[in-house]
């Protein structure tokens, strides 16, 4: 079915021709809560089965799209407007459209729910704090906390939980995986290919 996105009513076509219909796949959380990791393990296994699929990630699009932003309330609202606007975009064209964005706060998160029309999934990688920035790939929680990185989500900035989250990884307790294996078998069932 077109979303509000379709200027011509082809949605449903490119469904036929891909062989399943489009969908936004929002991965929320923490700085290091594998969000990216999931991302792209989630992207290389749809392929796999015969998904047309395509990752935005935060970290990539900060430096192209979004290379105009910081890390205020209102940089990060207007950072996940965008990425919504883009994400229900490929839905659109019918395919299973990844993100992987902080996206901390929950009015922004329904604002590109709205924005994505049906096919909606938010899914929150819900690494706890302390695992994270035990992690800390990049030295970001490092510098936060020292003082040299303002607004750091969960040091200096809010991250608020999703309430109902579709699907609930916890990707401090599971193995990567396991995390991977149950967000594959989601979108599977919830995305399936048309026989
Ligand atoms: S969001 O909050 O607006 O959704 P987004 O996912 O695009 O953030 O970008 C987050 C990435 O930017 C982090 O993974 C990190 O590498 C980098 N970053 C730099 N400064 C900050 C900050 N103050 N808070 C969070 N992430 C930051």
């Amino acid at each position: 079915m077109a979303n509000s996105f379709s200027s011509t009513g082809l949605a449903s076509m490119d469904a036929a021709r891909v062989g399943h219909e489009g969908a936004v796949i929002w991965l929320t959380g923490l700085s290091a809560s594998g969000k990216s990791s999931l991302a792209n393990g989630l992207e290389r296994a749809l392929v796999r089965h015969g998904y047309a699929c395509y990752v935005l990630d935060g970290d990539t699009l900060r430096k192209s799209l979004n290379a105009d932003l910081g890390f205020s309330p209102s940089d990060r609202r207007e950072n996940i407007r965008r990425v919504g606007a883009v994400a229900g975009m490929f839905a659109d064209a019918g395919l299973v459209c990844i993100v992987a964005v902080i996206s901390p706060y929950r009015e922004d998160r329904a604002q590109a729910r709205r924005l994505c029309a049906q096919g909606f999934h938010e899914v929150h990688v819900a690494a706890d704090l302390q695992t994270c920035e035990a992690r800390d790939p990049k030295g970001l929680y490092q510098k936060a906390r020292a003082g040299e990185l303002a607004e750091f989500t969960g040091i200096s900035a809010p991250y608020e939980a999703p309430h109902r989250p579709q699907l609930y990884l916890d990707t401090a307790r599971e193995p990567f995986e396991v995390s991977l294996g149950l967000l594959l078998n989601y979108v599977l069932d919830r995305v399936p290919i048309s026989d």
